[in-house]
């Protein structure tokens, strides 16, 4: 007698499998993630699919290897190809992953308009929404176009057969946690499936050389959900981020095998969707207060993009024994670490203070050369002095209070000028060979005392 080939118990979390039942993942050490489902079998067909390039079927030495030309394709939307790394590269399976209501879809639906009016055909491909939703959304932001083609559908195989058909230039898939394939018997979204579907997918992708977006939800903790395999199985890694009381939304790329990870996006959020960003230096400067104290504007550079950041603090008496240090938009142990140094090495009594922190128009900074700005603003706020108007701070403060150089200043200086700024505080380290354009003053500073001597 043939015997039935055993079912496997899979984890939803790390996706160890086992052939019998545990309470508790081995791997990972979840409780109660091992689900039961059909042992995952090779399909006919996939052996074949490993064959990417459709040449070398044995190692062959490196010097022998032809070059390809990268093709890169852009999407339209600027500041969403300087992201990609200069447009998408064909045959790349690029993940969007952010949180609910952020404007994935969104953004996506107008990336392939924008696509559609270039005269390419492109395949939007909703699991999450009728085509009549996609058409109100598209309403919106004015996409109507008969090169883009809708569909909605969370059948795999269905939609392999479409792409086989329909052979568009770009597809996308939003959402790959409610698509699912017909080979697995386990629920869309859990593990085995995402994993398969994605396989699959990126199998197409590099054979048909269409670049494939696939739409991922962002769990509470932050990672995509689900699955962080899904991270390793495609070539790019997009999060979409941005406070939702906010209208600024950030794209950034967390993984790009074909570019820089450096790269940031900016776009605002509108009534007819999403509108670019080119100059965010103005946007988050365009409410700074005037002469007041605690806010102190910063240079800090987001990839190859220099931004001029506005840095706020307030300082004010504690009614607690220990102090509260809030922050938003910094790293809370920067702020502690540099109001120690103020307190060490300046002498601020800030041990009865209350510290809050946050960057403007709700952006996230992590770039060591704000230190600087984020003392003089700490400063300013306990002094209830304003920081001289139209002065950028750049540097990076070390624990003795010595101010020590940054990378690219001439980048940041630039931009300070151009924005109309006059006069640059900046590490004494990086003035010999800068050459600052005209209408900036560039005075270089050896510590914090020198540069709240020159400030205040
Ligand atoms: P959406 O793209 O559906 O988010 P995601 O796919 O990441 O879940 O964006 C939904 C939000 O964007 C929703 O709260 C409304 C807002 N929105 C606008 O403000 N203007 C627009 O033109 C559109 C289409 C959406
Ligand atoms: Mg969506």
């Amino acid at each position: 007698m043939k015997k039935a080939p055993k079912n496997v118990y899979t984890c939803q979390d790390c996706g160890y499998s086992t052939a019998k039942w545990m309470g508790k993942c081995p791997d990972c050490g979840q409780w109660h993630s091992m689900v039961e489902g059909k042992p995952k079998t090779i399909s006919s067909g996939t052996k074949s699919n490993f064959d990417l390039s459709g040449a070398a079927s044995r190692p062959v030495p490196i010097d022998s290897v032809g070059g390809i030309v990268e093709e890169r394709m852009s999407t339209g939307i600027l500041e969403l190809d300087r992201v990609l790394g200069g447009g998408m590269v064909s045959g790349s399976m690029i993940l969007i992953g952010g949180d609910p209501g952020i404007g994935k879809s969104t953004l996506m639906l107008q990336a392939m308009h924008c696509l559609a009016n270039a005269g390419q055909k492109v395949l939007y491909v909703s699991g999450e929404e009728s085509i009549q939703q996609i058409k109100l959304r598209s309403q919106r932001t004015g996409a109507g176009n008969s090169n883009l083609f809708v569909y909605s559908e969370i059948v795999l195989e269905q939609i392999l057969e479409v792409l086989e058909q329909e052979k568009p230039r770009a597809v996308v898939l939003d959402s790959i946690q409610t698509l699912y394939s017909q080979d697995l018997t386990s629920a869309p979204g859990s593990v085995s499936q995402v994993r398969e579907v994605t396989f699959r997918l990126a199998m197409h992708a590099k054979k048909s050389g269409i670049p494939t977006f696939i739409v991922g939800h962002v769990t509470k903790e932050g990672a995509i959900a689900g699955p962080r395999l899904l991270e390793h199985m495609v070539d790019t890694v997009l999060y979409f981020e941005g406070d939702r009381n906010h209208v600024y939304r950030i794209l950034r790329a967390v993984k790009n095998r074909f570019g820089s990870t450096n790269e940031i996006g900016v776009f605002e959020m509108a009534e007819q969707g999403l509108l670019e960003v080119s100059n965010p230096s103005a946007v988050f400067l365009s409410e700074r207060p005037e002469q007041a104290s605690g806010s102190a504007v910063t240079a800090s550079l987001e990839g190859s993009r220099p931004i001029l950041l506005e840095i706020q603090a307030l300082a004010s008496p504690t009614s607690f024994a220990s102090p509260r240090r809030t922050v938003l938009g910094l790293d809370s142990n920067r702020v502690a670490l540099l109001v120690a140094v103020l307190e060490k090495k300046v002498g601020m009594p800030l041990m009865n203070q209350d510290v809050f922190m946050n960057v403007a128009g709700g952006v996230r900074v992590t770039e060591p050369a704000v230190d600087l700005a984020m003392v003089c603003a700490v400063a300013s706020s306990f002094l209830d002095r304003p920081v001289p108007s139209q002065t950028v701070l750049v540097g990076e403060v070390g624990l003795t209070g010595e101010i020590r150089g940054v990378g690219q200043l001439e980048t940041r200086i630039k931009e300070a000028a151009k924005m109309g700024f006059e006069q640059c505080l900046a590490p004494r380290t990086n003035l010999r060979n800068l050459r600052p354009p005209s209408g900036i003053k560039v005075v270089g500073v050896k510590s914090i005392n020198q540069a709240l001597e020159h400030l205040f």
